[in-house]
């Protein structure tokens, strides 16, 4: 993770250089390279990189090739069907695209010709890139967004009206922001969402949910004790992957769906739970088969104590036994 941001953060400093030739200029490119085989670069950490990746740091010595090392994340799976292209479509354009336009000032006013988003962040297909763009606040979307990433910026706040009418929006990844709030109804009419990453925040309360989800990630944040409503996942019949580490909660938030796979709570506050919190204690029968991973370790909680608890588990969870 470390590696990918680091390579995302390299580009995008290859990307500010090219575009803005009026700045002081800057030499990132042969600097922090040569740099590298004495102190480390303080966007690349050696001792971190893969192997094969290092070597390939060290062995950089041709200035002009390091935009090539850069990859960008893997681009999502398009669904079939999302190429058909409507009349109404905002034309995408892609931030590195050699025709760009004049700088229209950050987010300017949005005309159907060429989406302003599109010039400051990346769009390709029905996905928008505007990771490490010094972004203070969500901006204007296509219509047809699908995919939406703005990681490693200093949101503060999401409104409700910041994602409405994104009607194809399947994936909002917000992580490392400053996002202490969020409106209560900025998620809840997204019909297609499916996966929210919202980790590395400052986000004290959980807003309403739609339960088409399937994937949450809120760890690193600061529920605390109120901070996930009653029920808050009852209904999200989908929902597979739960993860709220280092919130300090005090309790594990209950019902938990059927179809859950991962519940990931280290790093917690939470004290007890009760022999019914995953299984059924009137029906033996009953086996919640999908929950196989289950972190409970790094909380103040003595396991040992609801021995009954875990009998409809296909595994135990992990956390402390004495
Ligand atoms: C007990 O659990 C099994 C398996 O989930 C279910 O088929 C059955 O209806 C349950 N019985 C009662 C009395 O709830
Ligand atoms: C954990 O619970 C078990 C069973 O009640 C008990 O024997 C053990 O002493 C407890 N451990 C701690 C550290 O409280």
């Amino acid at each position: 993770m470390k590696t990918l941001a680091g390579l995302i953060l390299g580009l995008l400093i290859c990307d500010a250089a090219r575009a803005a030739p009026t700045l002081e200029p800057i030499h990132y490119d042969s600097e922090p390279y040569d740099a590298t085989l004495e102190d480390p670069d303080p966007f690349y950490s050696l001792e971190s990189l893969p192997v094969d990746q290092a070597e390939i740091e060290i062995g950089t010595t041709m200035p002009s090739g390091n935009r090539e090392l850069l990859t960008p994340p893997p681009l999502p799976k398009e669904e079939e069907g999302e190429e058909e292209e409507e009349e109404s479509t905002p034309r995408l354009i892609d931030g590195s695209s050699p025709q760009e336009p004049e700088f229209p000032g950050v987010l300017g006013p949005h005309t159907n010709e060429d989406f302003p988003t599109c010039l400051l962040c990346t769009c390709i297909s029905t996905t928008v890139y505007c990771d490490d763009r010094e972004l203070d606040a969500i901006p204007p979307l296509p219509r047809n967004t699908a995919y939406f990433y703005s990681r490693f910026n200093r949101i503060k706040k999401i409104n409700k009206n910041d994602f409405a009418s994104l009607n194809d929006l399947k994936r909002i990844d917000l992580t490392s922001n400053l996002i202490s709030e969020i409106d209560d109804d900025a998620f809840r009419k997204l019909p297609q969402l499916r996966e929210l990453v919202l980790r590395d925040n400052k986000i004290r309360q959980l807003p309403e949910l739609p339960t088409t989800l399937t994937f949450i990630d809120v760890s690193n944040n600061r529920l605390g004790r109120k901070g996930i409503k009653q029920e808050a996942f009852k209904e999200m019949y989908d929902l597979h992957h739960l993860y709220l580490t280092d919130n300090n909660l005090d309790h594990i938030p209950l019902p938990l769906p059927e179809n859950l796979r991962a519940l990931h709570l280290q790093n917690n506050n939470i004290l007890e739970m009760h022999e019914d919190t995953f299984c059924d204690i009137k029906n033996l029968t009953y086996i919640r088969k999908a929950l196989e991973d289950i972190r409970l370790d790094g909380n103040p909680i003595n396991l040992s104590k609801t021995p009954q608890a875990y009998m409809c588990l296909p595994r135990l969870p992990i956390g402390s036994l004495v």
